[in-house]
């Protein structure tokens, strides 16, 4: 580890929350194979228990301070500085939300403490899952909804030019942070680069640890992705966009492998699991808010079962979801990160820890996209693995996608069901990095929002009354 080069690791910590100046990991010898069958470890799986563990246990290393809350602002630009300084602290602490995209924690009337930061007892801050797993959807907190406001580098950066600004640098040198092996964080706000981060934390481990960590990561498909809904993981078979991957516990434990835990540290966390899993596994969707045409619905049914059941199911009572993979060129949306994680790094979590040795492998080749199941459809916006579509209108309509847009903080479309955007022929000029991650750009790698044609059978009403029909999932 201490070969590394640690002003890249420490940037890494700012992303996930890893390391930030713990020291290094114990000494640690890999443990006896000693796989558990039943991969419940033997305990009744509560999902409240799991949604406390995940909003008091901390499972990474500290990334700032409590206290830094209220210090972030003294870096922003000097307008936005300028407004924090005069607001009172409720409103100072809003912007920093608004800022770095965190969700109030469910209850909370002002913001206080981030869903996204666990306090690890001691004063310091540790993200956790809802840093991208924990949205607002319509301004209001919806855990389990992917974090589409979320945008590690200005957070990033910002902490690093505030420790510049407390050694009395200058904060105004700190450009844009990435993490180790120059991994950008995310390219555009509301999106993390995070199927990346799993290889490179695996590359930063010792390898020594074990051969349950893959080495050195060699070809890193950067790609932006903005995580599906939580409360969808219930009718899964196998999970992540392309379904390549067993649902265990120890499949959702990538993001607790700070390279600064030992191996028994982070194993350790393995029982935390088993009740996170169950948190996931029961989550609901969340029923749409606003005014639903039953009768536009129901018609909309009969089309969508025409036309979409195939692959999207059917929905309620006697509701069946058939876990069915597209092949790409098929679908024909963006293929980024299908290539993303190659077979070599397969074969190499197969033989590993993660996958119990082999007992629970990922697949070696993805065959392509898992068409995903659409219940709470209207809150997960924007859509596909990529988020390339902002609205369902929008989906339903391929060849009217918007090229770039730009959303609104908390605004929701009622008409075209999704984000309230604008739109835009191209990224504007001259501007700062972090106001062009405000424009999502589908001409940028991995963002394409071509394909999925197949709305195109229906005409203009048949769709409008699918778009009905999809609130009512
Ligand atoms: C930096 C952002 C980030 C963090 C932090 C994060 N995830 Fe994720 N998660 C993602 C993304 C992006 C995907 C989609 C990956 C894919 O499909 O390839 C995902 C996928 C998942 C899925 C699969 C969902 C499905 O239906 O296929 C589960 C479950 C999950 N994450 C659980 C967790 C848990 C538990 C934690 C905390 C230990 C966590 N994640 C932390 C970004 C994150
Ligand atoms: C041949 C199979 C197939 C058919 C038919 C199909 N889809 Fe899809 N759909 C997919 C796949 C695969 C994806 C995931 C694509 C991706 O993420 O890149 C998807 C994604 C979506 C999404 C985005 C979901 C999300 O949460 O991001 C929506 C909404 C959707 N489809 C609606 C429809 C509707 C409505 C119809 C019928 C008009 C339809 N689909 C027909 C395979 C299909």
């Amino acid at each position: 580890m201490s070969k590394r080069s640690a002003p890249a690791i420490c940037r890494l910590a700012v992303l996930i929350g890893s390391l930030a100046g713990v020291g290094l990991p114990a000494t640690s010898t890999r443990a006896a194979d000693n796989t558990p069958t039943d991969l419940k470890l033997g305990l009744t799986p509560s999902s409240a228990k799991g949604l406390e563990l995940l909003m008091t246990e901390p499972m990474a290393t500290p990334i700032m301070k409590v206290k830094d809350l209220d210090r972030l602002w003294m870096v922003w630009e000097a307008e936005e500085k300028a407004r924090a300084e005069k607001a009172d602290a409720a409103e100072r602490m809003q912007m920093t939300f608004d800022r770095y995209g965190w969700a109030k924690r469910p209850g909370d009337e002002v913001p206080k403490l981030p869903l996204d930061y666990t306090e690890d007892g001691r004063g310091n801050l540790v993200t956790n899952c809802f840093s991208c797993h924990g949205g607002k959807v319509a301004g209001e907190t919806v855990p389990g909804a992917g974090n589409t406001h979320v945008d590690l580098t200005t957070l990033s950066t910002d902490l690093a030019k505030l420790r510049a600004l407390d050694r009395g640098k200058d904060p105004e040198q700190v450009a844009d942070v990435v993490g180790p092996f120059k991994a950008p964080l995310n390219f555009h706000r509301g999106f993390t680069n995070a199927v990346i981060f799993a290889p490179v934390f695996a590359g930063l481990r010792d390898p020594k640890l074990g051969e349950h960590f893959t080495n050195h990561p060699e070809v890193l498909l950067h790609h932006d992705m903005n995580p599906p809904p939580w409360w969808n993981f219930k009718k899964k078979t196998r999970i992540y966009a392309d379904a390549f991957a067993p649902k265990t516990p120890r499949q959702l434990m990538p993001f607790a492998m700070s390279p600064m835990f030992s191996d028994e540290k982070f194993r350790s966390f393995e029982p935390n699991f088993v009740h996170i899993y169950q948190y996931i596994e029961e989550l609901p969707p969340p029923k749409y808010p606003y005014a639903i045409d039953a009768e536009l619905a129901n018609r909309g049914r009969v089309f969508f079962e025409q036309t979409c059941a195939e692959c999207h199911g059917t929905y309620g009572p006697d509701g069946k979801f058939p876990n069915r993979v597209i092949p790409l060129d098929v679908v024909g949306t963006d293929d980024r990160r299908f290539q993303a994680i190659y077979k070599e790094r397969r074969e190499a979590a197969n033989k590993g820890w993660l996958q119990y040795y082999g007992e629970h492998p990922v697949d070696i080749e993805s065959k392509g996209y898992l068409a995903q199941p659409l219940d709470g459809v209207w809150a997960s916006a924007p859509y596909f693995h990529n988020g390339s579509a902002p609205t369902l209108w929008a989906v339903m309509n391929p060849s009217e996608r918007p090229v770039v847009w730009k959303r609104t903080e908390n605004g929701y479309d009622q008409a075209k069901v999704g984000l309230e955007v604008e739109e835009f022929a191209s990224v504007p000029e001259n501007l700062s990095s972090r106001q062009r991650r405000m424009y999502y750009d589908t001409t940028h790698v991995g963002n394409s929002a071509a394909g999925h044609t197949f709305p195109d059978e229906l005409d203009a009403d048949q769709k409008r009354a699918v778009i009905e029909y999809l609130k009512t999932l």
